[in-house]
């Protein structure tokens, strides 16, 4: 047993919140994996990013930005930040984080617990090296929750490599409204004209849920492409629940992640990639476990993705093990790159 494996079983036996708290706080000293010298280097380009391989960090993970640089250095090829709101935000009572272990799924009702953009932007101004993502966000009680998404991006302009606009949050009552209709029009349009009066380029996601219908879909990707947004990140968790879920916490409110979302969210960003005609980035994030599943995402459009909970219970190396097997499929199905595997069919 090595030392990653006892404090990887230490932090499965406490609460999940505290275990999430600990790990933060050893990332933050140091303490944390490496990627080996001889990972498979798998670069991509994503919306003009350059990014060492596509398999990166979820947002949820690190919310306050303490330690984008120790998961960079654990493998990812870019990691998401966030999300942050302009103000610090407490989030809902605890217990609010359930993992559905049977299930490698979670539930999660955080609400958006964040310290806020002053420390955010203090905290991602620490050196790394790599991409990272802001994902921002709007506080509870704001009174103008689309103004929130301008002022994550004015204040964090020039420091994060790329930004993400999260209306997919299913635990700020409200917010999966933004996604569509005149909502949607409104607030793609102000941060369209916030841009326009910013010096420099950083590409701009819309992160949606995959709760989405085809139609609602459809309407999603034209909006994103009219107001010149670079992508979509499909998705965020979900309020369904799969009928087969065997945890004792399936009951739970909030959203779900993990395992059992990986075909939905799949077959969502299927069809992004058919209604966006190749005019949009695609980031495919729900499930992923594997280098297969990992695979499964590019082929359906995805020219990156993002991973959160199966990290809970495989802990960091997981990262490693994932890239050496897509590059392993990679090869075996004769893609000479990543980007030549994008929407393979
Ligand atoms: C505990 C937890 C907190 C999360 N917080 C956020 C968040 O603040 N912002 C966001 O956009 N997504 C958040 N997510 C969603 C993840 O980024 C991701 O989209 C989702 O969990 C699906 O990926 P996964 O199945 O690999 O976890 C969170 C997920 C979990 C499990």
């Amino acid at each position: 047993m090595t030392l990653h494996d006892i404090a990887a079983h230490a932090l499965q036996v406490l609460d999940p919140e505290d275990a999430h708290r600990a790990t933060i706080r050893l990332l933050a000293m140091g303490i944390g994996p490496r990627a080996a010298a001889d990972d498979p280097p798998l670069p991509v380009t994503l919306a003009g990013l350059a990014l060492p391989n596509p398999v990166g960090l979820a947002p949820g993970f690190d919310k306050n930005a303490e330690v984008a640089g120790a998961m960079l250095a654990a493998g990812f090829g870019f990691v998401e930040c966030g999300t942050v709101t302009p103000l610090p935000q407490a989030g809902n009572p605890r217990p609010r984080l359930f993992r559905l272990t049977e299930d490698h799924a979670v539930i999660n009702r955080m609400g958006f617990n964040n310290v806020g953009l002053e420390r955010f932007a203090a905290n991602l101004a620490r050196p790394h090296r790599g991409v990272v993502g802001a994902n921002i966000g709007a506080n509870k009680d704001a009174a103008d929750r689309i103004g929130d998404y301008v002022t994550g991006l004015k204040r964090l302009w020039g420091s994060a490599d790329y930004f993400t606009v999260n209306v997919s949050s299913p635990n700020t009552p409200g917010l999966r409204a933004l996604q569509t209709g005149a909502a949607l029009a409104e607030l793609m349009g102000r941060i369209a004209e916030a841009r326009a009066g910013l010096a420099g380029a950083a590409p701009i996601f819309l992160k949606v849920a995959p709760d989405l219908e085809e139609r609602e879909v459809e309407e999603i990707a034209e909006a994103a492409v009219q107001h010149r947004f670079d992508g979509i990140v499909v998705g965020n968790t979900t309020l369904s629940r799969p009928a087969d879920l065997a945890s004792r916490w399936r009951g739970e409110a909030g959203g779900l992640s993990g395992t059992p979302l990986m075909a939905l969210s799949t077959r969502v960003l299927g069809q992004f990639h058919a209604a966006a005609r190749g005019r949009l980035a695609l980031i495919g994030a729900g499930g992923i476990g594997s280098g297969a599943d990992a695979y499964a995402k590019l082929r359906a459009g995805a020219s990156a993705v993002q991973l959160y909970s199966n990290l809970v219970f495989e802990g960091p190396g997981l990262v490693t093990r994932i890239r050496r097997e897509l590059a392993a499929r990679l090869k075996a199905d004769g893609f000479g790159s990543v980007a030549d595997a994008v929407g393979a069919r």
